[in-house]
C-alpha cells in the first residue's frame, strides 16, 4: 500500500470509530469502490452485531438491519421459514413496472422445483465433462497473453476465462460470447455506475432496460430453436424442456437468466482476479503455494473467503423475529453481510491474514447457506483451481504493477481493473 493509502484507510478507521453508531451505513457502495468498509464492518461486530440503520439516504433502499456475526449471519440464512428471499435479494426495492422473477428470489416450493431443473448442470458428471474444456480454453488464453509488457488481468484473463465457460454452459454462439459479459454488468449496474452513456439516473435506467430486452430476445431465439430440439445439457435447454420452467414468460426467462449470467460470471471473475491481488500483497504464501501445487485447492477456498465476491444477501422478515437482543419487524429488510461474517474474529482464526494453511479452509459464508446455497460453487471452485495450475506450469510471477480499480457496489465485490506485467515464461 503506498502513503496515499495508507493515509485513506487511517480516515476510515477515525471516522468508523468516532462517527454516531446509529449513523453507519455499510451499503454505501463508495466505502467498497475504496476498500475501507472494513473498520466500519469490525466496530459493528463489537458495538452493535445487529445494526439498524434508518435512513440510508437511497429512497429505493430506505431502512434496513445490517447482520454482521458468522453465527447469527447462519441463522437468518437457514431460517427460510422466516426469512424470506422474496422479493428481491439486493437492498434496493424492485421497481413496480419492472420485476424479474428468478428462483434465488422466490421461496419454497417453487424455488425448490426451478433450482432442481438447473442442477444437473453442475453435477459432478458434468463438471467432470466440463474439466477438459475449461483446461484448453484457460492453457489458450494464458498463452496468448503478452511477455514484460503491462496488461489488465481483468479484462485479459478474469472475463475471459468465466465468459467462455459460461458461453459453454448456456452452449451460446461463441463469436457473441463478449455479449453476455456486458449483459452481467449491466444487470448489476446502477445508474451511478458509469457504464452506460449517459449520467441521468432516469435515462440510464432506460438503456439498461432497453439492453435486457435485447438479452431476452436474443435468448428467446435460442430457446425457439431448443425448445423443437431433443433435451439437450445446456442450460437453456434444461430450462426450455423442464417442467416448472417450461411455461416461463418473457420476464421470468429474463429473471432466471441473469440469475445464470451473474452468478456464473461476475462472483467467479472476481475471485480469479482477488487470487492474483492475495498472493501478490502476500509473498509468503504464493511461495507455499509454489512449492506445492497440492496446496491450490486451499489456496482457491481461502481466496472465495478472502474475497467473498457477493458482499451480502438480503432478506425480508415474514414476521416479529428476535435476533441479538433487537426486535426485527415483520417486513424489514435484513442484509445477511457475508463478508463481515468471513471476518468474524471470534470464529475465523486470524481472520484479516490471507493465510492459504488456514485450518478448515472451507469454512467461509462466501456461497451463502440453506436452501439458498450456491449452486455453481463446485463449478467456481474448478475453474480456479484450473487456471492455476496452468498458470504454476508457466509463469514463475505475475507482477501486480498499480492499484486495482475496485467496482462501485456494495454488493457486487470486485474489480474493475488490474494492471500486471508477467515478465518471462517458465
Ligand atoms: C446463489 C455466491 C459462483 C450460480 C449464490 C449465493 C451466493 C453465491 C452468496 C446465495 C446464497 C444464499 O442466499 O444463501 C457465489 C460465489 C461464487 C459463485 C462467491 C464464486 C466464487 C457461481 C457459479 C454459478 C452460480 C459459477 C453458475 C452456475 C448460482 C445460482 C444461485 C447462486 C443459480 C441461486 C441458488 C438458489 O437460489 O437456490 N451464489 N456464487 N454461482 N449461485 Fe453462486
Amino acid at each position: 500500500m503506498d502513503d496515499a493509502a495508507l493515509d485513506l484507510h487511517r480516515q476510515a478507521r477515525e471516522t468508523a470509530y468516532s462517527m454516531p453508531l446509529e449513523q453507519i451505513n455499510p451499503a454505501d457502495p463508495e466505502l467498497f469502490r475504496s476498500d475501507t468498509m472494513w473498520p466500519y464492518f469490525e466496530r459493528l461486530r463489537k458495538e452493535d452485531p445487529v445494526h439498524y440503520t434508518a435512513d440510508s439516504g437511497w429512497p429505493d433502499v430506505g431502512a434496513y438491519w445490517s447482520v454482521t456475526k458468522y453465527n447469527d449471519i447462519m441463522a437468518v440464512d437457514t431460517n427460510h421459514e422466516v426469512f424470506s428471499s422474496e422479493p428481491i435479494i439486493v437492498l434496493p426495492d424492485p421497481a413496480e413496472d419492472f420485476t424479474l422473477p428468478m428462483f434465488i428470489a422466490m421461496d419454497p416450493p417453487k424455488h425448490d422445483i426451478q433450482r432442481k431443473t438447473v442442477q444437473p448442470i453442475v453435477s459432478p458428471h458434468h463438471l467432470a465433462h466440463l474439466e477438459p474444456i475449461i483446461r484448453e480454453r484457460a492453457a489458450k488464453i494464458l498463452d496468448d497473453l503478452p511477455i514484460g509488457e503491462e496488461f489488465d488481468w481483468v479484462d485479459k484473463v478474469s472475463i475471459e476465462l468465466t465468459t467462455m465457460t459460461l458461453a459453454t454452459l448456456f452452449d451460446f454462439p461463441w463469436e457473441d460470447r463478449r455479449k453476455l459479459t456486458r449483459w452481467s454488468d449491466v444487470a448489476t449496474a446502477g445508474p451511478e455506475s458509469g457504464i452506460f452513456s449517459s449520467n441521468d439516473p432516469e435515462v440510464a435506467e432506460q438503456e439498461r432496460r432497453a439492453e435486457l430486452f435485447e438479452c431476452v430476445d436474443y435468448f428467446m431465439r435460442l430457446w425457439n430453436e431448443r425448445v423443437n430440439a431433443p433435451p439437450r445439457p445446456d442450460l437453456i435447454s434444461m430450462l426450455a424442456h423442464g417442467e416448472s420452467t417450461k411455461n416461463m414468460d418473457r420476464m421470468e426467462y429474463l429473471g432466471n437468466l441473469i440469475l445464470l449470467i451473474v452468478g456464473g460470471n461476475d462472483t467467479t471473475r472476481n475471485t480469479i482476479s482477488g487470487s492474483i491481488l492475495a498472493l501478490s500483497q502476500n509473498p509468503d504464501q504464493e511461495r507455499i503455494l509454489r512449492a506445492d501445487p497440492g496446496m491450490i485447492p486451499n489456496m482457491v477456498s481461502e481466496t472465495i473467503r478472502w474475497q467473498t465476491p457477493l458482499a451480502y444477501m438480503r432478506r425480508t422478515a415474514k414476521q416479529d423475529f428476535d435476533l441479538g437482543g433487537k426486535t426485527i419487524k415483520k417486513g424489514d429488510k435484513v442484509a445477511m453481510w457475508y463478508v463481515s461474517g468471513n471476518r468474524d474474529e471470534d470464529v475465523i482464526e486470524r481472520p484479516n491474514d490471507y493465510w492459504i494453511e488456514r485450518p478448515r479452509v472451507r469454512q467461509h459464508l462466501s456461497f451463502g447457506f440453506g436452501i439458498h446455497r450456491c449452486v455453481g460453487n463446485r463449478l467456481a471452485e474448478l475453474q480456479l483451481k484450473i487456471i492455476w495450475e496452468e498458470i504454476l506450469r508457466r509463469f514463475p510471477r505475475i507482477e501486480v504493477v498499480g492499484p486495482p480499480r475496485r467496482v462501485l457496489s456494495s454488493f457486487v465485490k470486485g474489480y474493475e481493473h488490474l494492471p500486471v506485467v508477467i515478465p518471462t515464461r517458465t
